[in-house]
């Protein structure tokens, strides 16, 4: 019976194709419809938070700087590279990233888990004059990161605009975008508990080494030391095993 109903679909081509547009739907139906109805697809994970203001400016001198163009931002779950780099990245890990940096083309290293690798010193050096750290670098020479005043008379709109498009932070994050830049870069700062309790895990120092001015370089070296450092992956992987059993 099932084989003349095929018989007859492969000899009337025009049927065969109502039949092919079935199946498929019923595939499609059955893949996208659930899409619809649950709320987001990434699991959420402890530790996550939007970037600083200081670090989202960093990540906007990154993205102008064509960094991504060398480096991606997404270690793979293969052995190899989590031997090298660390524990494979979560969909979780750049829920708040406006567009994401996950990349393929690695010239350099991928930078997902460079946050605490190296010193602040390492990084500006680095920047700077990559020849003088790493001898055989082909990586281009960033000197007027160190040179130039960070911009943040636009950081709140920043803010406000990743705020937009679904990022959590309050009306009280964008309000005090600008100040929380310079209570990042000084640990002796009047709001520091503030901020902390605004930011968990943020870094407060001067990354530079210049706390007279705050540069490029203060907050690209303050988005490096970032990355990667949010979730505790042996708590992550503790809780994986609870839930398994
Ligand atoms: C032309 C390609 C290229 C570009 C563009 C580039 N890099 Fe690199 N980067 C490299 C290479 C190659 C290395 C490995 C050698 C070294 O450490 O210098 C590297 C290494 C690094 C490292 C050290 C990673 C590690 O785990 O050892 C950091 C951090 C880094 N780059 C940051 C940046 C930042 C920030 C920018 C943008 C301002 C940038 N790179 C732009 C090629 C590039």
């Amino acid at each position: 019976m099932f084989l003349r109903i095929h018989k007859y679909l492969e000899k009337k081509s025009f049927a065969l194709l109502l039949g092919i547009i079935g199946v498929v739907s019923v595939g499609g139906l059955v893949e996208i419809a659930p899409l619809f109805y649950i709320d987001s697809t990434i699991e959420e994970v402890d530790g996550m938070r939007p970037y600083t203001p200081l670090e989202l400016a960093g990540r906007n001198i990154y993205i102008r700087e064509g960094c991504y163009v060398c480096h991606s931002q997404m270690v793979r779950p293969l052995r190899d590279e989590v031997e090298r780099y660390g524990h494979y990245s979560l969909a979780a890990e750049s829920m708040y990233d406006r567009p994401f940096q996950w990349g393929s083309k690695r010239t350099g290293p991928d930078l997902a888990r460079v946050g605490g690798k190296y010193s602040d010193e390492w990084h500006n050096t680095h920047l700077q004059d990559p020849r003088a750290v790493v001898p055989e670098s082909i990586m281009p020479p960033y000197v007027f990161l160190a040179e130039a005043e960070l911009e943040i008379d636009d950081i709140a709109g920043h803010l406000a605009a990743n705020r937009a498009l679904g990022v959590p932070y309050t009306e009280e994050m964008v309000a005090l975008a600008q100040s929380d830049v310079m209570t990042q870069l000084d640990p002796m700062a009047d709001d520091y508990d503030g901020f902390m309790a605004r930011y968990p895990k943020a870094i407060i120092r001067d990354f530079d080494g210049n706390p007279d001015k705050v540069t490029e370089m203060d907050a690209i070296i303050a988005y490096l030391q970032m990355l990667g450092t949010l979730v505790d992956f042996s708590e992550y992987e503790a809780d994986l095993d609870e839930n398994l059993r």
